[in-house]
C-alpha cells in the first residue's frame, strides 16, 4: 500500500503536488465546489488510475480542469460565443462546459466520448496547482464511487488513504455540491446535465432556452443511453437508508416520524424546524446555498453517529435547490414518502 502524503495549502507544498502530477501520480485537491482527485489529463495510464482507485466505471467521463481561457487551446476543438459569454460571467467558478474534445485529450478521460467536461475552478489552491504543474487536471471528485463526495480532506483519506500520493488540505468547501454541468444542444439552447450552485435562472439571460435534463429528477435505466453517463449511476448515498418526506409542514413530519420510530432513526432537519422529541436529529440549513453546504457533510456525520435510517426534510425544486434536491433523490434511490 502507498503513503498518502497529507499536504497543506502552501507555496512549498503545492510545488510537491505539482510535482507529483507531473509523474503521472494521483493527487486529491480542494476547489470550491467538492475535493477532486486528479491527474494530468493527457497521460493515459495516470487517468486509468484514477478510476481504480475510484472504482469508477470506465464510461463515466471526467471533468478537466484549467487556470486560463488559454488551455482551451489543447482540450476543445471549438468554443462557441455562448460558451465564451459564460465563461466570462461565471468562470472561475462551478460551471462545466461540454465541448468537442481534441485529440490531446484521451478516451480514457472523456470516457469513450467525443466530448468533454471543461471547467475553471476559482479556489486558489486548485488555480495554483493547475499552473505550476502546466497541466490540464482531470478531476472527478474524490470519494471511493458510490460515496458521498468528499467537502473536507478527512474525508478524502477516509476513502483514499493508501490508494493516492497525497491530499492537499485547503479547508472545507464552499460550495459543498458538485459543479453544474452543461451542453449546448445548439447556438441558442442550454441543456442542464447536473445541477449545482449555478441554477437555469442563472443561466436564463445567456440563452434562449434553458433545460434540464430528465435524468435530475427521475431515475434512469442502468442500459440507457443518456447524455451525462454520471446521472445513471446510484450517488452521493452514506451507508443510512436515505428518505426524504415531502411533508406540507414540519407538524406533518414530526408527527409521521414519531410514527416510524426505531432503533437507528435519525431525522435531517431545517435548521428552522424545532426539535422532535425523542429523535436523534441532525440540520442542514434553511436557504438551497446553506444546504448544498451541508448535505454530503451530515451524510458522513450521520454514518459517524451510527444513524440506520434517515428521515429528510425535502429541499425545493427551484434555483440552486434543485441541486440539493437531485443529490438527495439520488441517495435515496429517488424513492419518497409524500405526506
Ligand atoms: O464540482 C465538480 O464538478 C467536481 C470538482 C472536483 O470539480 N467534479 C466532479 O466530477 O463532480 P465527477 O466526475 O464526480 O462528475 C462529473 C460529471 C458526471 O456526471 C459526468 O457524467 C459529467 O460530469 N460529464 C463529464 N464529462 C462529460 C461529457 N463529455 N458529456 C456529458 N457529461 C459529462
Ligand atoms: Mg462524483
Amino acid at each position: 500500500m502507498m503513503k498518502t502524503k497529507l499536504l497543506q495549502n502552501t507555496n512549498e507544498d503545492l510545488e510537491i503536488a505539482a510535482e507529483l502530477l507531473q509523474n503521472g501520480e494521483l493527487v486529491a485537491f480542494p476547489t470550491e465546489t467538492v475535493y477532486g482527485l486528479g491527474a494530468d489529463a493527457r497521460q493515459e495510464d495516470s487517468v486509468r488510475s484514477i478510476f481504480a482507485a475510484k472504482g469508477r466505471p470506465a464510461d463515466n467521463p471526467l471533468i478537466v480542469h484549467i487556470s486560463d481561457m488559454g488551455m482551451l487551446d489543447g482540450i476543445v476543438t471549438e468554443v462557441p460565443e455562448i460558451a465564451e459569454r459564460l465563461a466570462k460571467a461565471f468562470w472561475p467558478g462551478p460551471l462545466t462546459m461540454v465541448l468537442p474534445k481534441c485529440d490531446a485529450i484521451p478516451e480514457v478521460t472523456s470516457g469513450g466520448l467525443d466530448t468533454v467536461g471543461v471547467r475553471m475552478p476559482s479556489h486558489p489552491a486548485a488555480l495554483s496547482l493547475i499552473r505550476m504543474s502546466g497541466c490540464p487536471i482531470a478531476a472527478p471528485s474524490a470519494n471511493r464511487s458510490g460515496s458521498p463526495s468528499p467537502t473536507t480532506a478527512k474525508h478524502v483519506m477516509d476513502d483514499m488513504d493508501g490508494r493516492i500520493a497525497a491530499v492537499i488540505d485547503g479547508g472545507l468547501c464552499d460550495v459543498g455540491v458538485e459543479s453544474t454541468v452543461i451542453c449546448f444542444d445548439d447556438d441558442e439552447t442550454i441543456h442542464i446535465l447536473r445541477p449545482g450552485l449555478i441554477s437555469a435562472e442563472d443561466l436564463e439571460p445567456f440563452a434562449a432556452h434553458v433545460y434540464v435534463d430528465e435524468a435530475v429528477y427521475t431515475q434512469i435505466a442502468a442500459d440507457a443511453k443518456v447524455a451525462s453517463p454520471g446521472m445513471k449511476y446510484r450517488h452521493y448515498a452514506p451507508h443510512a437508508k436515505i428518505i426524504p418526506v415531502d411533508a406540507p409542514d414540519h407538524a406533518a413530519f414530526a408527527a409521521f416520524v414519531q410514527s416510524q420510530k426505531q432503533e437507528g432513526i435519525f431525522c435531517l432537519l431545517f435548521d428552522s424546524d424545532p426539535e422532535i422529541a425523542g429523535i436523534p436529529c441532525m440540520r442542514y440549513g434553511d436557504s438551497g446555498r446553506e444546504q448544498a453546504h451541508f448535505l454530503f457533510l451530515r451524510f458522513r456525520e450521520l454514518d459517524e453517529a451510527g444513524a440506520q435510517t434517515v428521515y429528510v426534510r425535502m429541499p425545493k425544486k427551484s434555483g440552486t435547490d434543485l441541486s440539493v434536491y437531485n443529490r438527495l433523490m439520488r441517495a435515496a434511490g429517488f424513492e419518497v414518502i409524500t405526506l
